[in-house]
């Protein structure tokens, strides 16, 4: 009774301050402060010290299955969050922007890529978004060359071999030979960071040239020994085309029928940027006619490759499930560095990683 009298007076009391606070026009401002800590995390298996470092300062709303966050619950829970960190998977187009109302104040992926993301839109709304580059460029340099080692060497497909008991006869002159990098022709499409990192790894293995494309010459590029040339004749004069550029409206389905013609037809593809750079299909056609020799993915258009995927029943096709960044150490800085930009986006501070702001 003497509680439900007291909760009553306190009621009375809140709806009282509430309605002198509108009249002085602070309760927008207090209920924008209210609003400035919650932040919604689509990925519940992220590691600890990011979930640790944004508890204090926002209201957590942390997606609880090890899953992709279901688009009708990005678009229900987003609802009148002030930050959103998310990782390549969600797509936040203006469809989640709209749900999120005038709320949203900053985004954070945990990723150097941010084609998931409507950056114009993001930009016309004024809402900062925030990336991780840079701390991966190694991890993802390191998988290039391992994918690009285990397409060219066969090596899933001799270890496949092997456990299958085709490996009948002990050492044999010809079983399982593949292409050599020494003396081929490597060229990279795309020479950011993470194209310079992989080309820096590849001087070593001596190749006889060094070609890369992209928008116009780099001379830190240029000066570790590469000649900057044409897509066109890139792809006419590689035995390996390494992808290594970024997905926008000019590099999307690059790689289609024509280009994977134009290539040559012992060359072999690697892709570690993004799948939709490369016509999945043209792609198929391309390795099963031989028209290239084999193709290393660790990106694919759709993410997971659906298991009926026809690419998957292809020996010359090496899969790898976009594990391009998966070292430790480079996870762990990605999430720090996520941290920090949502950190600084909530104290009004230029992002240490911006890629809009
Ligand atoms: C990125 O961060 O964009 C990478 O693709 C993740 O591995």
């Amino acid at each position: 009774m003497l509680k439900r009298l007291m909760n009553r007076i306190i009621g009375f009391s809140v709806n009282v301050l509430k309605r002198k606070l509108i009249a002085r026009n602070y309760i927008s401002v207090l209920e924008r402060s209210t609003r400035m800590s919650s932040c919604l995390v689509t990925r519940p298996d992220l590691p600890q010290p990011l979930y640790d470092t944004l508890r204090p300062m926002c209201a957590l709303d942390v997606w609880q299955k090890p899953s992709i966050m279901p688009r009708d619950e990005l678009l229900e829970r987003i609802r009148g969050k002030s930050t959103l960190v998310c990782t390549l998977s969600d797509r936040i187009d203006s469809q989640v922007l709209n749900s999120a109302t005038e709320s949203l104040r900053m985004i954070a992926t945990i990723s150097a890529g941010y084609d998931h993301i409507d950056i114009e839109e993001c930009r016309r709304r004024g809402i900062k978004v925030g990336n991780t580059p840079d701390v991966l460029t190694d991890a993802v340099a390191e998988l290039t060359i391992a994918l690009l080692l285990a397409t060219s060497r066969r090596l899933f497909e001799a270890n496949k071999a092997m456990r299958n008991g085709e490996w009948k006869t002990g050492w044999n002159h010809q079983f399982m030979c593949g292409a050599s990098i020494k003396d081929s022709v490597v060229g990279l499409v795309g020479a950011g960071r993470i194209g310079e990192a992989v080309l820096q790894r590849l001087i070593p293995f001596k190749a006889k040239h060094y070609l890369y494309s992209g928008n116009k010459a780099k001379p830190s590029v240029d000066s570790i020994g590469a000649k900057f040339v044409s897509f066109d004749e890139l792809l006419e004069k590689s035995d390996f085309v390494i992808i290594s550029c970024p997905l926008n409206d000019k590099t999307r389905h690059m790689f289609n029928e024509k280009a994977l013609k134009r290539m040559k037809k012992s060359a072999i593809l690697i892709n570690t940027s993004r799948g939709p750079v490369v016509d999945q299909s043209a792609l198929y056609n391309a390795l099963k006619n031989g028209d290239i020799r084999g193709a290393g993915l660790d990106v694919m258009e759709v993410e997971p490759i659906p298991l009926d995927d026809p690419l998957l029943s292809l020996s010359n096709a090496v899969i790898l499930p976009h594990i391009g960044s998966a070292a430790e150490d480079s996870r762990l800085a990605m999430a720090v560095l996520t941290a920090r930009n949502v950190m600084a986006g909530l104290q009004q501070s230029p992002l240490p990683a911006p890629v809009c702001q």
